[in-house]
């Protein structure tokens, strides 16, 4: 379904790009992407992760670095996380070829003989940048085949407006491609139906919205202003500020919605990043920073079921897509969803030719919906 759009109203989704129905799954390479929380690697163990189909040994050296390589060796292909660190090597298990952690170079084959030739360090088993921001370890997922660039992109961080704040950790996984999680991330519509709660919204309260968005780098922005007086935590910002309270909506390639919601010397700051596992599957790391007196155990007991219900939500939608059925994408309440899948090609298309990226908005403008 990447690439799947034109301009009529009621866009269809041809069923030939649908997720996962060619060979090529859709992901978005040569991007950093969390694999884990930091708290997953501690002391001498190992863990694992897939990102983008790509199967992951991760761990921490005794210096503290966390680092990432591809969990097969590359002798016969079983997982490295099956073998032992030493703080600094994994040893595999099967024949006991040593692997540095850091740099995923073969250091040891302990069957060579003294004359053997064979030269070890030119042995990799697929080395992977490896960087930790905001309670997660980030891989930079460089497309297969390819080399390093010189110097990486910066790993994404979560905007704070102060030294001191609170911050917390939420996650789920979605049986979907990344592009259902994305467009559901960013879907407007669904809210009444899908998170009705007393401290949220409810149906009765649906009404017309009209926002204001703008094109930015690699995404776009959902403009600062007034948030509907019907959400309940921008009403909680605003009774301990007594000020104003605006919010702005980022959504960024690949994967990124960030919200800044600003109230006086008061802010709450989050992010959610919709991360592809596999081709079928995918996460929502969502973490979320504030200076506000609040704390995170309560914010988690009314943002968990907020992200069960969406969880809920795309297990039964995962039961109708199953079945390839004919989707649409409507105005304006799809809009965001179109722009995403227009990002999306436009990045592969520049990748490709080299040519800067083409936007697919010219301008601001304004969507309007009910919800
Ligand atoms: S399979 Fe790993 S050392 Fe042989
Ligand atoms: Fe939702």
């Amino acid at each position: 379904m990447q690439n799947a759009m034109s301009e009529t109203p009621g866009t269809t989704l041809s069923k030939s790009s649908a997720p996962g129905s060619s060979g090529d799954a859709g992901f978005l390479w040569d991007f950093w992407y969390p694999a884990l929380r930091s708290t997953e690697i501690r002391g001498r163990k190992l863990a694992t992760a897939m990102l983008l189909e790509v199967p992951l040994v991760l761990g921490r050296t005794d210096a503290g670095r966390a680092f990432a390589m591809r969990d097969a060796c590359p002798h016969r292909g079983i997982p490295l996380s099956y073998g032992r660190f030493d703080g600094q090597a994994i040893e595999c298990s099967y024949h006991g070829w040593k692997f540095d952690g850091c740099t995923a170079r073969c250091t040891e084959i302990p069957s060579l003989a003294s004359e053997d030739k064979l030269k070890v360090e030119r042995i990799s088993a697929g080395h992977f940048p490896c960087e930790e921001r905001d309670g997660y370890v980030w891989v930079y997922m460089a497309a297969p085949g390819s080399r390093l660039p010189e110097t990486l992109p910066a790993v994404p961080e979560l905007p704070k407006f102060s030294e001191k704040y609170k911050i917390t950790h939420l996650e789920c996984d979605l049986p979907s491609h990344i592009d259902h999680g994305i467009i559901g991330l960013m879907d407007p519509a669904h809210g009444p139906f899908v998170h009705q709660s007393w401290y949220w919204r409810s149906r009765r309260s649906i009404h017309e919205k009209a926002k204001n968005f703008e094109p930015i780098p690699n995404g776009f922005r959902m403009s600062r202003h007034a948030p509907s007086s019907n959400s309940a935590p921008y009403k909680i910002l605003r009774y301990f500020s007594g000020a104003e309270t605006t919010t702005m909506i980022d959504f960024v390639l690949p994967n990124m919605r960030l919200e800044e919601i600003r109230s006086g010397r008061l802010w709450f700051s989050s992010r959610a990043t919709v991360t592809p596992v596999r081709r079928d599957l995918c996460r929502i790391d969502f973490v979320a920073a504030w200076n506000v007196p609040f704390p995170p155990a309560i914010f988690r007991l009314f943002a968990k079921p907020f992200l069960r219900q969406d969880q809920e939500t795309m297990i039964q939608q995962a039961e109708g897509l199953k079945h390839n059925p004919n989707l649409m994408l409507i105005d304006d309440a799809d809009r965001p969803a179109k722009w995403y899948f227009a990002l999306k090609a436009g990045l592969l298309e520049s990748r490709r030719t080299g040519v800067p990226m083409a936007h697919p908005m010219s301008g601001p403008v304004t969507l309007r919906w009910r919800s």
